[in-house]
C-alpha cells in the first residue's frame, strides 16, 4: 500500500509531514510545538487540538489524511486549563 505523506500546517507556522496514523504529539514536537496532556486517555479534553476546524482529542487519535492533503492545526484554548 502506497503511503501519502500529509502536510501539517501547525500554529506556528511551521510545516511538516506525517503519514496517516501517525501520532500527533511526535508530528507536534516536531513542529516545535507541546500538546498539552492530562488523563491520556480521552477524557480530560487537555490535549484538544483543532485539526481544520474539528476538535481532535490528540491522545486517542492519530493523523487522519484528507482529500487535499493539508491539515491546520491550532491548540484550542480552555479557559479551565
Ligand atoms: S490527555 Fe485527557 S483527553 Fe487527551
Amino acid at each position: 500500500m502506497k503511503e501519502s505523506k500529509i502536510k501539517i500546517k501547525w500554529s506556528n507556522n511551521n510545516e511538516t509531514y506525517a503519514t496517516v496514523g501517525d501520532d500527533w504529539f511526535s508530528s507536534a514536537e516536531n513542529a516545535g510545538i507541546y500538546i498539552p496532556t492530562g488523563c491520556l486517555t480521552g477524557s480530560c479534553g487537555a490535549c484538544e487540538i483543532d485539526v481544520n476546524g474539528e476538535t481532535v482529542r490528540a491522545c486517542i487519535s492519530n493523523i487522519k489524511g484528507n482529500k487535499k492533503c493539508l491539515l491546520k492545526v491550532s491548540l484550542t484554548t480552555d479557559p479551565f486549563w
